[in-house]
């Protein structure tokens, strides 16, 4: 009997050994280069936000990428729904896809050479990758544009895709079904930790989280919480353009295809198309010094404004969107293809 307790004792140990290294690999494999900003977070113990949808279903997910894409989707009562905006889808104004070389940063003209490699838009609105992720929304100057209605938008996902399917995209409120849709999709549109650039040093602080405070901040230096919009200015004499800004004619060009012609093509979401003729770009050149709709600074700045019987709208290009830089790029492209 009592060697009996013994040899159970010498397989026992062993064994007990093995399964605690495996829980400990386990512990630390929690986190791959597959898990999302999100598990890394509840990982360090924080809480989901609202906008959180971990728990729907392909389905649905699917009902959002569609609405999100072609405005429209079968709904869960089986018939095709209506549009949501006569005039735009949301990819119109907005990437689904990652646009930043580096996450924690906002810089227009890494974004503009990255849009350039990916094949890529170039457009006014932020990304849906990662939307998500972030924590306020129509930051800075929008609420410049759309006053108190960016009240309840800043701090809530929700809330701010309502006000831009009505408002922004000149259309309509989202019925509950195409908002958790909707919501659905940007939460599997979340950032994957392979999208940071993490040494091998920093897994293993966000692995261990022996300091959860530290390992957040760690986290959240990797991407941005926000997507900052500083409205600009045009300059001081449109002639002479912004002042100390040297222009780039291939720069300039790529602003031009991915990003004016992505709305001003043949068939694009605006009225007014642009070939790409001589005549177009005189016509730009012309009004540079104009208080006209083809005054190049003005439009790309202010944009126009949705009017009664003139839904169709422009939006306009914040700093962040569109740096000086790259409007005086695109001013040189224009006016040199004006003379050729
Ligand atoms: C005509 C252009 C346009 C269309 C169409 C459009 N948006 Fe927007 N949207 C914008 C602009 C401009 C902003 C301003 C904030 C930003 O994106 O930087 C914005 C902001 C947002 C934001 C907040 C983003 C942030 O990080 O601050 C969400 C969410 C959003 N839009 C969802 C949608 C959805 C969903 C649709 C389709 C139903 C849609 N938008 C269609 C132009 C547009
Ligand atoms: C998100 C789509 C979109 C993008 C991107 C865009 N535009 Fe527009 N643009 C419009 C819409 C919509 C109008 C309003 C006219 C209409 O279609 O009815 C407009 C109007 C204009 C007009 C006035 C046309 C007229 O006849 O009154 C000019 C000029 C113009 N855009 C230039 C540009 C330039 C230059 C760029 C690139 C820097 C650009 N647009 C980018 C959608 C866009």
């Amino acid at each position: 009997m009592k060697k009996n307790k013994q040899l159970l004792f010498l397989i026992f140990l062993p064994a007990l050994a093995i399964f605690m290294q495996g829980q400990s690999a386990r512990e630390l494999s929690v986190l791959n280069k597959e898990s999302t900003i999100s598990d890394a977070l509840v990982h360090l113990g924080e809480e989901l936000p609202n906008h959180a949808r971990p728990e729907a279903d392909s389905a649905v997910i699917k009902r959002g990428y569609e609405l999100v894409t072609l405005g429209r989707t079968i709904g869960p009562d089986g018939k095709r729904s209506k549009y949501i905006s006569k005039y735009y889808v949301c990819t119109s104004c907005h990437n689904l896809e990652q646009e930043n070389p580096d996450l924690s940063k906002v810089d227009p003209q890494a974004r503009l050479e990255y849009a350039s490699q990916k094949g890529q838009k170039f457009l006014p609105g932020s990304g849906f990758f990662g939307i998500a992720n972030r924590e306020t929304w129509y930051n800075g100057d929008y609420e410049k544009k759309y006053g108190r209605l960016v009240e309840k938008a800043r701090n809530s996902l929700a809330e701010a895709t309502q006000l831009c399917a009505t408002v922004c995209s000149s259309g309509r409120l989202l019925e509950d079904w195409e908002l958790e849709a909707i919501l659905a999709y940007y939460w599997q549109n979340q950032i994957k930790l392979k999208d940071l650039e993490l040494s091998k040093q920093e897994w293993e602080q966000l692995r261990l989280a022996e300091n959860k405070k530290l390992a957040v901040d760690l986290l959240k230096s990797k991407y941005v919480q926000s997507s900052p919009a500083t409205f600009g200015q045009t300059p001081a004499n449109f002639l002479n353009g912004y002042e100390g800004i040297e222009g780039d004619f291939e720069n300039g060009k790529k602003v031009w295809e991915l990003s004016c012609m992505s709305c001003h093509q043949t068939d694009g979401v605006s009225t007014a198309t642009f070939d790409n003729s001589i005549l177009t770009f005189k016509k730009f050149m012309r009004h540079l010094n104009q208080d006209h709709p083809y005054n190049l600074y003005k439009i790309s700045r202010y944009g126009t404004y949705a009017d009664k019987g003139k839904p169709r709208y422009m939006p306009l290009y914040p700093k962040e969107r569109l740096s000086d830089k790259q409007l005086e790029d695109l001013r040189v492209f224009i006016e040199q293809k004006s003379q050729k």
